[in-house]
């Protein structure tokens, strides 16, 4: 599966089977970790925790609950520049991986910290902020699931309209026929995983140009660089050259905050 496939297939899975990670499944999660890295310069890892919480009566996402898991990917940043933008675009090279190789995950931005205590530890300067389960789907669905107080499949149905997402230069909404050689990068970043589905970033597109702002939540910054990540790698697949900077006196749709623009190689 390449990674276009991956993020068409990628969902996110509360529900595992018990069975920790094969030792092939782990030792090429580990290598892929392992040859990649942020962009943007920033400075983050990503620790493979083996944590058996079944019978700890921990609550790992501040909504959904997650059941089964025996194996998580943990990620840890240093403040800085675009760190959470970078971290984020990372780990979603991560999860694309997984997707890539069958397993099951989910982001968690609302975990316990305290049940990773053990099994990560902090340099000064460093932070955990993100957990994810990863594993073989299956199994009985987390008790709020089983109690229909959530459902990951309602979750992962109700994305924003594309012409909602992103914007013509006059913040009108575009449609998938005028984004041209675009259609395709933006229709996979709108698949990418958010917070709470809020999906809480706006892309105004102009043909030489495509502008990424924030509609400030608290996991704004954490949501977009998913987006850039499902953004600039169908880019690539789709042959349109350009590459992320930040640039100057960008103006941004209403109630929204420029962050960083892709610009189109000449
Ligand atoms: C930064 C971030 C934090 C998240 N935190 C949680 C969480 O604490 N608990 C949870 O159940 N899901 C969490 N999710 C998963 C989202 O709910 C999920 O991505 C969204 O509902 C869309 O569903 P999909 O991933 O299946 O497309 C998080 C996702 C992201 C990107």
């Amino acid at each position: 599966m390449d990674i276009i496939e991956a993020m068409r297939q990628r969902r996110s899975t509360r529900a595992y089977d018990g069975r920790p990670l094969s030792t092939e499944h782990h030792d090429a999660l580990a290598a892929f970790i392992a040859s990649t890295s942020p962009p943007f310069g920033v400075s983050a890892r990503i620790e493979l925790i083996q944590a058996d919480l079944g019978n700890e009566r921990v609550r790992l996402g501040s909504y959904g609950s997650v059941r089964g898991a025996r194996d998580f990917m943990g990620l840890i940043r240093r403040d800085g520049p675009l760190a959470q933008e970078g971290s984020a675009y990372w780990f979603e090279q991560v999860v694309l991986y997984c997707t890539s190789l069958g397993l099951g995950t989910v982001w968690l931005a609302g975990f316990t910290r305290s049940s990773f205590s053990h099994h990560v530890s902090l340099a000064p300067g460093e932070s955990l902020n993100i957990a994810c389960p990863v594993g073989y789907p299956g199994g009985r669905k987390p008790l709020p699931e089983r109690l229909h107080l959530m459902s990951s499949d309602k979750l992962h149905d109700t994305k924003k309209a594309f012409a909602e997402l992103f914007l013509r230069p006059d913040f009108s909404g575009l449609t998938p026929d005028a984004a041209g050689d675009l259609a395709l990068p933006l229709q996979l970043t709108r698949l990418a995983p958010s917070a709470i589905n809020l999906q809480p970033y706006r892309i105004v597109v102009t043909p030489e140009a495509c502008h990424f702002h924030i509609v400030p939540t608290q996991h704004a910054h954490t949501d977009l660089g998913i987006a850039l990540c499902h953004f600039e790698q169908a880019c690539v697949h789709q042959g349109v050259a350009g590459g992320y900077s930040v640039l100057s006196d960008i103006p941004s749709p209403p109630k929204t905050e420029y962050v960083i623009s892709f610009l189109r190689a000449a």
